[in-house]
């Protein structure tokens, strides 16, 4: 059974992995609207990836007997001015998302929960997958600046990744 502050503390992660779902939903859209395919391709995944991540956290909480709290998500940006500037904000949210993961473990550390900590440290790791590929992208971005050509290349290389459902825990 999960103490109440620990059930609070993994259903507002859920909301966040929710809320990173729609980030990215609203930037694939973003893409779309360039025709840049290989981005909407990757963003595609990052938005399966964000509903997986839910999807674990919610399993864990049922698996514990804990109970499900579901609130709202709030409204993601929907405009930006650049390709640069949306990984510029991926990577920031990346960041952000990473330290509510680290205050969820401090939370299983002060409520003494041993499992949700082991449990958690398949999203610490996770995260620092996520902050790495998307700075590798950022930093291609910055390189690129104005080339349009580059930023095609770019494209054709994002295009290849693939979905692979992330085994959680
Ligand atoms: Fe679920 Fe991108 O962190």
């Amino acid at each position: 059974m999960l103490n109440e502050k620990m059930n609070a503390a993994l259903n507002e992660q859920v909301n966040a992995e929710m809320y990173s779902a729609y980030l990215y939903l609203s930037m694939q859209a973003y893409f779309q609207k360039l025709n840049l395919m290989g981005f909407v391709n990757w963003m595609n995944i990052q938005v399966q990836e964000e509903m997986a991540h839910a999807r674990g956290l919610y399993d864990y909480i049922q698996e514990r007997d804990g109970e499900i709290i579901l609130d709202t998500i709030k409204k993601p940006d929907q405009t930006w001015n650049s390709p640069l500037e949306v990984f510029e904000a991926v990577l920031a949210h990346e960041q952000l998302v990473t330290s509510l993961i680290n205050k969820l473990a401090d939370v299983a550390d002060e409520t003494k929960d041993r499992a949700a900590g082991l449990f958690l440290q398949w999203y610490i790791k996770e995260q620092v997958e996520e902050e790495a590929s998307v700075s590798g992208v950022l930093e291609t971005l910055r390189m690129i600046k104005d080339d349009k050509h580059a930023l095609l290349l770019l494209d054709k290389d994002l295009a290849t990744r693939v979905f692979n459902p992330p085994v959680i825990g």
